[in-house]
């Protein structure tokens, strides 16, 4: 069949590279794409949020099977376009989407279904927001309602901060239309573990549990950033974990989205807490997360197409979803000083050394092709993913495997998966 993915990060290689090892694919495309995702799929030069172009070309093409792997694309209802073209897309469509794109939604469903979460109010008023801040337990959390790249969430340690914060969300818009509504929530403290699943509408199977690391510096200091490395499994999710969150969180919110008219067709992403009061949902993404899929979708054993036809068939019930029994990591090679400004387009050597080791895996998040030779592109450049029998095995030949690469501004965090240590 022919696929197209849509995306051009570290996640879409990823799934590139796994939907690459099914014997049902005979040719892929990818739009945007990048220099990495080339090696498996014909890159288009069309951006993701151009629809009636993306849709076209999926006819023109005679696409069997769309990918979306982003989550703009998904908000803004591309699956819905796709469809009415009769495309098969694997993805929510936009009713459905929204379970990422407005943080009001979510916290209004968990609420209504009893999903576990940290209490909260939303507001559309900044005066009003403001006035409730007056009486509020600080530190509080303050999050633009609309996609913000990951950037929409502020802590704030008291009153004049987080009066500070409504004003740059809802007056200033730092987050555009993102922040026309906004939410205030308890500040909750814990470990943070990414689960992802797959989800048909009905059934819900969950994938192998993945952490992120969302500040800029070691220790979990600076600025947030899209993510500087995962490692997957989290031994933090244990089996208790996995109950209650099965019993709670994961059908709960299927059957929710269900009832409310949403059916949810594609990956659910849920950002949990594990607090003193059990596991509580952080937040919901429609997607796969960048860079949990370069830590996940490697230690799947399931042909991924298969998977995914099973979710737009409604047929997941019959899908053994099966992890290998080890671990990855992946430490992602950014450029000095993302992720607020940083050069580009400086030649990237060593990559040829990944073909030549099983279970070490580079992808790519922001490179392109210059002249025939592979150039930095973007904050994060690329993500070095390696496995191991455990974890702190899959971390050694992780890092082992990030000096293989050289480009200059080079910038990695040195403790990914340093969590592991305390268990
Ligand atoms: P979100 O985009 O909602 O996942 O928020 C981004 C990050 O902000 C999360 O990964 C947490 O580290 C932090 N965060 C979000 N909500 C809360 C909360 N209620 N309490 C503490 N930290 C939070
Ligand atoms: N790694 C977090 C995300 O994909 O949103």
């Amino acid at each position: 069949m022919k696929v197209l993915i849509v995306g051009s990060g570290g996640r879409e290689h990823a799934i590139a590279a796994s939907a690459a090892k099914s014997s049902k694919v005979e040719k892929m495309y990818c739009a945007l794409g990048n220099a990495g995702i080339e090696e498996f799929a014909e890159c288009v030069p069309i951006g993701a949020m151009e629809f009636e172009k993306l849709v076209a070309f999926a006819k023109e093409k005679s696409i069997d099977l769309c990918i979306v792997g982003m989550d703009d694309p998904l908000v803004g209802g591309l699956v819905d376009e796709m469809e009415a073209a009769g495309i098969r897309t694997f993805g929510p469509r936009k009713n459905a989407a929204i379970l990422e794109g407005s943080k009001a939604f979510s916290k209004d469903l968990m609420k209504k279904y009893h999903i576990p979460t940290a209490a909260y109010e939303n507001f559309t008023d900044p005066d009003a927001a403001i006035a409730y801040l007056e009486t509020a337990k600080f530190p509080i959390v303050l999050k633009a309602d609309g996609l913000a790249l990951g950037k929409g969430v502020l802590i704030c340690q008291n009153f004049e901060e987080a009066k500070e914060g409504v004003r740059t969300i809802m007056l200033d818009k730092k987050f555009g239309t993102a922040g026309n509504e906004m939410v205030i929530e308890e500040f909750m403290t814990g470990r943070e573990v990414s689960v992802l699943s797959f989800v048909d509408g009905k059934t819900i199977k969950t994938m192998t549990s993945a952490q992120d690391h969302k500040r800029a510096g070691d220790g979990d200091t600076g600025l947030n950033t899209g993510g500087m490395g995962t490692f997957s499994p989290s031994p933090f999710y244990t089996k208790e974990v996995e109950e209650f969150c099965s019993e709670h969180i994961y059908q709960a919110t299927v059957d929710a989205m269900a009832a409310e008219g949403r059916e949810f067709k594609g990956v659910i992403f849920f950002g949990l807490m594990l607090t003193e009061e059990g596991p509580k949902v952080l937040e919901y993404n429609a997607r796969f997360g960048d860079p949990e899929a370069q830590v996940v979708l490697p230690r799947m054993k399931n042909d991924l197409i298969e998977v995914v036809e099973a979710c737009i068939d409604g047929t997941l019930d019959q899908v053994d979803l099966q992890f290998e029994d080890n671990a990855a990591v992946c430490v992602v090679l950014a450029s000095e000083g993302y992720p607020v400004s940083y050069e580009k387009g400086f030649p990237i050597q060593g990559l040829e050394e990944f073909n030549k080791h099983e279970g070490y895996y580079c992808f790519h998040a922001g490179t392109k092709l210059q002249d025939g030779q592979i150039v930095t592109n973007g904050g994060r450049v690329l993500g070095v993913t390696a496995k191991g029998k455990d974890l702190k095995e899959a971390r050694a030949n992780a890092y082992a495997a990030t000096e293989w690469v050289q480009f200059e501004n080079k910038y990695m965090r040195h403790d990914i998966g340093k969590a592991i240590d305390e268990v």
